[in-house]
């Protein structure tokens, strides 16, 4: 393995924590000049202006999480979940002996699939400290075939020359996503492809009526008082499940075949990560598609995933 990776995984976190608090400490003193200093959409951006403030806490957000919830067992992180995530855009053989960043590792669970599937090499790239040393953790036994990269997707080395960038459950919880995808599109080999999942609007409409006005109470909860609403909501769910045996109601595809498949502490987890995220965005298929061509990615290609999500794939 080469020592620059290393090198950058050594030096990436306290230069990253050290550009964090600069920004954060000129966004707070001077919020009005410095969204005045920066183009309409940079810092102050889409739906409802999320500040600066909401990328570092979301990354936080999940570093929290991802040290509190480190276990990857069962379906949760099995080949037959991956394949039911990347199907049927894509199989798991096609990542054979192929080199792929993982854009948003967490605690390595798609790191661990995309090598079961027979990846060669894995670039797992995950800014929050704490789920960079849970994926350190779990994945130790295949760091031979891992490079780390403790940093933000945009900052993706663009001389990697890879044959996937891999991305799933995570572009969704970056406000400002067009220059991950094109740190991405760098990164890759001519013909190399990006293939992201996604939460989607289409199929959620009715999910969300009841999650959009909890996250707004939820993101801002201390992890106990979360944690015990999560526990509630997972009792709710069980019962969801049953009724949706026998009744047709919404995400009844995706709650009977993934959801239901999963063991009661992964279901509790789905949960609590649906409502700790302080940024999480419900892309419509357009705007999917739209994130890739504006980074220059052609051929692209949808799928509605159990009629919740989208699956989007372009290549370079
Ligand atoms: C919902 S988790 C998904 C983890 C993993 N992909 C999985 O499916 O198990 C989202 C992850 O994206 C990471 N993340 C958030 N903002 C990011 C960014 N700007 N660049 C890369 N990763 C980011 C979070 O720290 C978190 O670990």
């Amino acid at each position: 393995m080469s020592q620059w990776p290393r090198a950058l995984a050594a030096t990436g976190p306290r230069f990253h924590r050290l550009k964090k608090r600069l920004k954060l400490m000129v966004v707070s003193r001077f919020p009005a000049s410095y969204a005045a200093a920066t183009k309409p959409g940079e810092q102050y951006l889409q739906e409802g202006g999320v500040s600066e403030h909401d990328v570092e806490k979301t990354i936080d957000d999940f570093g929290d999480q991802w040290s509190r919830y480190t276990d990857n067992s069962g379906y949760y992180g099995s080949a037959e979940l991956f394949s039911d995530i990347i199907s049927p855009i894509m199989s798991p053989d096609e990542f054979a002996g192929t080199r792929v960043a993982d854009i948003g590792s967490g605690t390595g669970r798609i790191v661990k699939m995309l090598l079961q599937a027979g990846a060669r090499e894995v670039i797992a790239v995950e800014p929050s400290a704490g789920a960079f040393a849970s994926l350190l953790e779990n994945t130790k036994q295949q760091s031979g075939q891992i490079r780390y990269l403790n940093l933000p997707g945009n900052d993706l080395p663009d001389d990697l020359d890879l044959d996937y960038v891999v991305s799933i459950g995570v572009v969704h919880h970056i406000p400002e996503p067009d220059s991950t995808i094109a740190a991405s599109h760098k990164a890759l080999k001519s013909g190399g492809r990006c293939l992201l999942w996604l939460y989607g609007w289409e199929g959620n409409e009715t999910y969300l009526r009841f999650a959009q006005p909890l996250r707004r109470l939820t993101t801002k909860l201390p992890h106990a008082l979360l944690a015990g609403l999560s526990h509630v909501l997972n009792l709710c769910l069980d019962l969801y499940i049953l009724a949706c045996r026998f009744v047709r109601l919404p995400l009844r595809d995706y709650i009977l075949k993934v959801i239901g498949q999963m063991a009661r502490d992964k279901r509790y987890l789905i949960i609590y990560d649906q409502l700790n995220p302080d940024y999480a965005k419900y892309y419509r298929e357009a705007e999917a598609i739209d994130l890739l061509a504006r980074a220059g990615f052609r051929d692209i290609k949808t799928h509605r995933r159990h009629g919740y999500s989208w699956l989007v794939i372009g290549t370079k």
